[in-house]
């Protein structure tokens, strides 16, 4: 096998040297990248530039790809790819379009079946700044006080993109509680078997049957615990790096700490995860609510 991993330092993270895109994963290498991402949750593959085409052949073989919801995010040539990227067609910063993945959270768990991974591979980089962090949710929840797990497991939250921050901002209202999803705050991972924190600051809305003031000093709490700094890695960006990143056990953030005058531009895949609830019976606790 041509795959060699080196794991990094710290809690997440692995490297995987050797890697050819354009090849398909022989059954030995597609083993050792899964099992490899499973216990470390991070992996990245440097020096293997991509095409929109060749990033969705390569993360096909991770399961079924998720286009955006958004149209116009997709790329035409290849519509499972979304273009992440901090200009304007014109070439003016685009505020909103650089705002994208900044803030700690994990891929779309504003839906009922939430990302199982994430591709983002680099097109172009700003000289300096512009990381993504990563957070390992298994160990924030293997190493939290006592008293704090027991107020959180077992619990389900509603979620939406933009989560409480966007309600308690007046952003959204009440009246959007239609678009909610519900998933736990403490997940089981479907794979792994292990628990991990789900619940992030960017989509979780209110913890269900807790009032919510209450709901809110308690989430308070368990993110300030989630963000220590013992539980992150950074990625420092190389042009033709590609990260592969779990969902449902880790949480990521961009910094929006680069010249903003610099082109950053990625390609991004996303393939599809399974439900956490069984919808149903989470819509009638919804509406309980
Ligand atoms: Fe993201």
């Amino acid at each position: 096998m041509a795959l060699k991993i080196r794991e990094f330092e710290g809690p997440i993270g692995a490297e995987v040297l050797g890697l050819e895109p354009e090849k398909p994963l022989a059954p030995d290498e597609l083993k050792l990248l899964e099992d490899t991402f499973l216990r470390r949750l991070v992996l990245r593959f440097r020096d293997a530039p991509m095409t929109p085409q060749s990033l969705c052949g390569f993360s096909r073989q991770f399961g079924e790809l998720q286009p955006h919801i958004a149209k116009q995010y997709r790329l035409p040539e290849a519509p499972e790819v979304v273009l992440m990227i901090n200009q304007d067609a014109n070439g003016n910063f685009d505020k909103v379009g650089a705002e994208r993945g900044v803030g700690w959270h994990s891929d779309l768990a504003y839906d009922w079946a939430p990302a199982r991974c994430t591709f983002l591979h680099a097109v172009a980089i700003p000289s300096r700044g512009g990381n993504t962090k990563f957070a390992n949710m298994y160990i924030a929840w293997d190493k939290m006080p006592e008293n704090l797990r027991k107020r959180v497991d077992g619990k389900l939250a509603s979620y939406r993109n933009g989560g409480r921050l966007g309600l308690n901002q007046g952003i959204q209202k009440d009246e959007d509680r239609s678009k909610d999803v519900v998933h736990p705050v403490i997940r089981v991972h479907p794979e792994t078997g292990r628990k991990s924190v789900y619940a992030n600051p960017y989509h979780v809305v209110q913890i269900l049957g807790v009032p919510r003031a209450e709901s809110d000093a308690l989430l308070d709490e368990l993110f300030a615990w989630c963000e220590r700094e013992e539980f992150q890695w950074q990625q420092e960006w190389k042009v033709a790096d590609t990260i592969m990143w779990e969902n449902r056990s880790a949480w990521h953030s961009g910094n929006l700490d680069y010249p903003l005058d610099e082109l950053r531009k990625f390609y991004r895949t996303t393939v599809r995860g399974t439900p956490t609830v069984d919808r149903a019976e989470a819509e009638k606790l919804l509406a309980a609510a």
